[in-house]
């Protein structure tokens, strides 16, 4: 039912307009109000403040279909998660209560800063300082590869505030957009997802409240890494949402297409190619849905699990997109189609919430 519903609102508000988001690289606007509209822009959030509840798997199904018509969109509820979630894992209550509630009423997103421009893969060799200063605590650096910085109201913010300690030095925050010496770099100009800004975010003496601190001093960097066991699972879940979107354009194509007097659905090369991609997407969901049931029970091997997801879910997305294009021949190439799309759309999931290389270091390192 869930299903259901959000492919009927994903195809009526959000699938018109993916095609102009991407050319003119602008964001999706109407994605977000039809999403928030039906309370669907962050499902994670606990009923308790205001939000849905959904449990990971809704979750995932959520931006699993957002992402077979938009992936530029599905950012929204999955990015959502990803700067929230350290709140959720680890704040005090009273910083949930703040956060929690205008994220779950539509009022606020949440984007989470993490990468630097010389920390993306070695997170724990951030530079960004944050200096406690009587109750407060001053920040200082810069975040670089921050999905949709500057629509974000709300930043999870990892910085260092024992250089001394490496990862056990490092400590989280929420730093507000309209927090002074907070702004923002130029857009990235990227090969795809190009709805979802990409900006960098500057920390210049931006002087918070202590009580601004996820959980204790020194617990960020292991808070970032079990926010990322989740919402690498969210990854996953666009991967699966753009490879199920181009198998099921290049579906009705190949009915349509007709060379040598019959439609190219009858060759059974056209056949093999299509049964190859279902395969790869059932295997893909069926990952995915496992990771997100072992999100839910908190399992032990979870880290294994959204690494595993999200590595293999990407990898089919990029091999399923690009069988897409080929299947629509020289069309396929065009912008006029929007497999090409979904092909420039599915490589950003091999790198991004840790490249796939990384994932499989923490696969090795967290084996079943
Ligand atoms: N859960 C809880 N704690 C964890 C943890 C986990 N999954 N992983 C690590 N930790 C903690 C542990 O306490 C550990 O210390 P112990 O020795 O006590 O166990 C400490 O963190 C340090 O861990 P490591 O020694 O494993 O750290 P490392 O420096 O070797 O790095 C890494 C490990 C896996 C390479 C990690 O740096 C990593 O995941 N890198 C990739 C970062 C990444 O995914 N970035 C993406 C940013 S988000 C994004 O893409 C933006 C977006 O907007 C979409």
């Amino acid at each position: 039912m869930l299903r259901d519903a959000i492919r009927s609102l994903a195809e009526a508000k959000i699938a018109p307009h993916a095609a102009a988001v991407d050319e003119d690289a602008r964001f999706p606007q109407e994605a977000l109000e039809a999403l928030v509209a039906n309370d669907l822009h962050a499902v994670h959030v606990p009923e308790e403040y205001g939000g849905a509840g959904a449990d990971a798997l809704a979750t995932v199904i959520v931006i699993e279909e957002v992402a077979r018509v938009c992936a530029s969109s599905s950012l929204i509820p999955a990015v959502n998660k990803l700067g929230s979630l350290p709140v959720i894992l680890s704040g005090s209550e009273e910083l949930k209560k703040r956060y929690m509630t205008p994220l779950a009423k539509g009022d606020g997103m949440f984007s989470y800063c993490l990468s630097e421009p010389d920390a993306g893969s070695d997170a724990a060799g951030m530079k960004t300082k944050a200096v406690r200063d009587g109750d407060h605590y001053v920040l200082n650096g810069v975040k670089r590869w921050i999905t949709n910085a500057g629509v974000s109201d709300y930043y999870t913010v990892m910085a260092v505030t024992d250089p001394t300690k490496r990862s056990k030095g490092i400590s989280a925050f929420v730093v507000e957009k309209s927090d002074e010496g907070v702004s923002f770099g130029a857009p990235e100009k990227k090969l795809g997802i190009k709805g979802s800004p990409t900006r960098e975010v500057y920390l210049d003496n931006v002087r918070i409240p202590a009580d601004r601190m996820i959980g204790e001093e020194g617990t960020g960097f292991a808070t970032a890494m079990q926010t990322l066991d989740h919402t690498r699972i969210t990854i996953a879940a666009q991967a699966l949402g753009i490879a199920q979107g181009a198998l099921d354009y290049a579906k009705g194509y190949v009915q349509e297409r007709k060379q040598f007097g019959k439609p190219i659905a009858d060759f059974q090369g056209i056949q093999f190619m299509l049964a190859d991609m279902a395969m790869k997407i059932s295997a893909a969901r069926a990952l995915t849905y496992q990771a997100a049931a072992a999100s839910e029970r908190g399992d032990a091997d979870l880290t294994y699990q959204g690494a595993a997801a999200k590595c293999f879910a990407s990898d089919v997305a990029m091999e399923v997109t690009t069988d897409a294009v080929q299947l629509l021949g020289g069309y396929g190439y065009t912008r006029d189609y929007p497999c090409e799309r979904m092909m420039r759309d599915a490589k950003i999931t091999q790198i991004y919430e840790g490249t796939n290389q990384v994932q499989r270091i923490v696969m090795a390192r967290n084996l079943p």
